[in-house]
């Protein structure tokens, strides 16, 4: 099976050759985080820490895209914000500043965050979330792509019919961390779940969440059947892992 993961992007294309991804991580994933990493991991995707757009466009974060096209292999931008004129003018800048593709939060917990409506709050707004993602489509030439959670509150909330919308408007992949808002990082992540939906989307699913060995990624590609996995609080004081754990998830 190829492990190639293909995305399209408005003008530009991107391959992504390992299924091994660095989550976004404020106030871990900066650019001397990712040096590290990059050494045990050449062709991963990691990402920048999540970055307020309005802010962006005052001036303020600019350290955190400045020169990424400089680093080696792919990194995504991670834009968090509930302006649609913010997160694509500040798209347009990670793009101009080298990123791989654009990622938009709508997983973030976070009270400050959820309360103005960016992160998780999107789940709910649901019309903002997809006038998001079509006004950044429309601004920049490479991929752009989610992450997301299961739900704001319950596994009921028919998150189906979001991921549809987030796909429609032209989100190019999702990352789905397998529990709600109001669990934050408590209980399991449900990697079931992420499997049921992994099946009735067209675009690539990452799967994320608990995964923190090259046993947890096997175990969890095998359960939801994603097109890859993605490793947050694994790496904590272990900039190797996403290195290690993508040597062994190929068989
Ligand atoms: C310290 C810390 C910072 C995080 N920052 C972000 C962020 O900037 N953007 C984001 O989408 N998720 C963020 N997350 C969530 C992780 O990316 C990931 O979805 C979550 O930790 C579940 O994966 P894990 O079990 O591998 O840690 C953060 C998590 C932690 C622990």
């Amino acid at each position: 099976m190829s492990s190639n993961i293909s995305l399209k992007g408005r003008g530009v294309n991107r391959i992504i050759t390992s299924k091994v991804m660095l989550s976004p991580l404020a106030g871990v994933t900066d650019n001397i985080f990712r040096r590290l990493v990059r050494k045990w991991a050449p062709n991963s995707l990691l990402f920048t820490e999540m970055i307020n757009a309005t802010s962006l466009k005052k001036g303020y974060g600019t350290q955190k895209i400045n020169q990424i096209d400089l680093e080696e292999g792919p990194i995504g931008v991670q834009i968090f914000d509930n302006r649609p004129y913010a997160v694509s003018e500040a798209a347009k800048q990670a793009e101009d500043s080298g990123a791989f593709l654009i990622d938009i939060n709508m997983g973030c917990p976070v009270k400050k965050i959820a309360k103005k409506g960016g992160g998780s709050a999107l789940i709910k707004d649901r019309k903002l979330a997809i006038e998001l993602v079509k006004n950044v489509v429309k601004a920049v030439r490479v991929p752009v792509t989610v992450k997301t959670r299961l739900g704001w509150d319950s596994k009921e909330e028919n998150i189906e019919d979001f991921l549809f919308k987030l796909q429609d408007a032209g989100a190019t992949m999702i990352t789905l961390h397998g529990r709600t808002r109001k669990q934050g990082f408590s209980g399991k992540s449900d990697w079931e779940m992420i499997g049921r939906l992994k099946k009735l989307l067209e675009i690539p699913v990452i799967a994320n969440g608990d995964i923190k060995n090259p046993d947890d990624a096997l175990n969890c590609l095998k359960t939801t059947n994603a097109d890859g996995v993605m490793i947050g609080r694994g790496i904590l004081g272990s900039p190797w892992k996403i290195g290690e754990i993508d040597y062994f998830s190929y068989e």
